[in-house]
């Protein structure tokens, strides 16, 4: 199976690996036991020592098992609608987190450290009898990613621009996010009460990024808002939700679960608590679950906001906290109910096992974008 490592090819091959690796030297390939060799090389020096390579598929068991999930079209008539996911994406401290309180009448805020959002966070709420899903992500430049992932799960991004402020570094940035994850964006020019705000500054700002306000002519709908005195705010959400009504968010709640895991921690006397968000079919406690290199069987889920309360099952775009995986998911991993628990470990350790060839091997980095721009 390719790639494989010098060893892995000695091994299979029944040459001593100090061969494989002189092979590798001609070739001007300096190369160490665990190092991965790629395909070209590897028939190369099959070709080199006579040796008759089988080739086996290079897409693993595994990756095929999870693709035909994945890859599983739901039936027209599964379909129903879902909440929409709402992402509040901006600049640090231009009230994404205040807005989002109001909203759903909480109040995060004053229990953040220094006001500064750290987590990805998100709620369900209900309004009207129809439910809504919220997510809060932070500002502050350091959390990039976590903007990405809050971009990447969600329907609409509301993109919160103090009025005082107007468009700023991580402004541009989330438009980029909510830009390459394709979805509509939504402004929320917040801190309208402060005395002698330029709102015609932000209005423009907002222009030449490419977002112009509907009463320019645009096609973007910028929403005046305050989050200490709550104007705004209903016409904010309806808004919202007449931009979801356009759409109609479908998911088919009765296949297995999928979704995306957004924060993961280890926690004292509770074991790893992921934060994931179910993206298709409904997750129920008992399920098998495969998320990056963590498996497990979901043991407890549990609300969001009110960590006492715990559900039997979650369906389409409801976030939950789950408890059960066995270590803690990368953030920004894809999750997948499977139906035999030593799938989801092959899946699991397999995966983790070729992170460490790579890391052995000093081979493929992959530098994002988000990381270049984490630095
Ligand atoms: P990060 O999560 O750290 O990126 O910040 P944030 O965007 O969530 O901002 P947050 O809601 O924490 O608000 C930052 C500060 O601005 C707080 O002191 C809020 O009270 C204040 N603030 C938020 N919205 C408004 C508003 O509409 N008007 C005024 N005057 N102050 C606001
Ligand atoms: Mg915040």
């Amino acid at each position: 199976q390719l790639p494989c490592t010098v060893r892995e090819f000695s091994e299979a091959a029944g040459v001593p690996a100090s061969q494989v690796l002189r092979i590798l030297m001609e070739e001007g390939v300096m190369a160490t036991m665990n190092a991965l060799i790629d395909d070209d090389l590897t028939e190369l020096i099959a070709a080199e020592l006579g040796v008759n390579l089988e080739l086996k598929e290079a897409v693993s068991v595994e990756d095929e098992l999870l693709a035909s999930i994945r890859d599983r079209q739901d039936d027209e008539a599964d379909l129903v609608s879902r909440p929409p996911v709402i992402t509040f994406l901006g600049h640090v401290d231009h009230g994404k987190t205040s807005l989002l309180d109001r909203i759903i009448d909480i109040d995060v805020v004053s229990g953040e450290s220094g006001g500064i959002t750290q987590h990805i966070r998100a709620y369900t709420i209900e309004k009207d009898g129809r439910r809504i899903s919220f997510v809060d992500t932070p500002g502050h430049e350091a959390f990039t990613e976590m903007r990405a992932r809050g971009a990447n799960v969600t329907d609409i991004a509301v993109l919160v621009v103090a009025a005082d402020d107007g468009v700023m570094p991580q402004t541009e940035e989330a438009i980029s996010h909510a830009q390459a994850a394709e979805v509509p964006i939504v402004v929320a020019l917040n801190k309208t009460d402060l005395p002698g705000v330029d709102l015609n500054r932000a209005m423009q700002g907002l222009s030449t990024n490419g977002l112009l306000p509907s009463e320019w002519g645009g096609d973007v709908e910028v929403v005046k808002t305050s989050a200490i005195t709550g104007d705004g705010l209903d016409e904010l959400l309806d808004t919202v939700l007449t931009v979801a009504e356009l759409h109609e968010y479908k998911a088919n709640p009765n296949r297995q679960a999928m979704g995306t895991c957004l924060e993961a921690q280890q926690e004292p006397g509770r074991g790893v608590v992921a934060k994931i968000i179910v993206q298709n079919g409904t997750l129920r406690v008992g399920d098998v679950i495969v998320c990056g290199q963590s498996y497990g069987r979901v043991k407890a889920m549990y609300d969001t906001l009110l960590p006492n309360q715990r559900y039997e099952e979650a369906g389409p775009s409801t976030p939950v906290n789950v408890t059960g995986f066995d270590t803690a998911p990368g953030a920004g991993e894809h999750f997948y109910v499977l139906d035999d628990i030593a799938d989801a470990r092959t899946i699991a350790e397999s995966r983790s096992d070729s992170h460490r060839k790579t890391a052995l091997s000093g081979g493929v980095q992959h530098v994002t974008l988000e990381t270049l721009f984490d630095r």
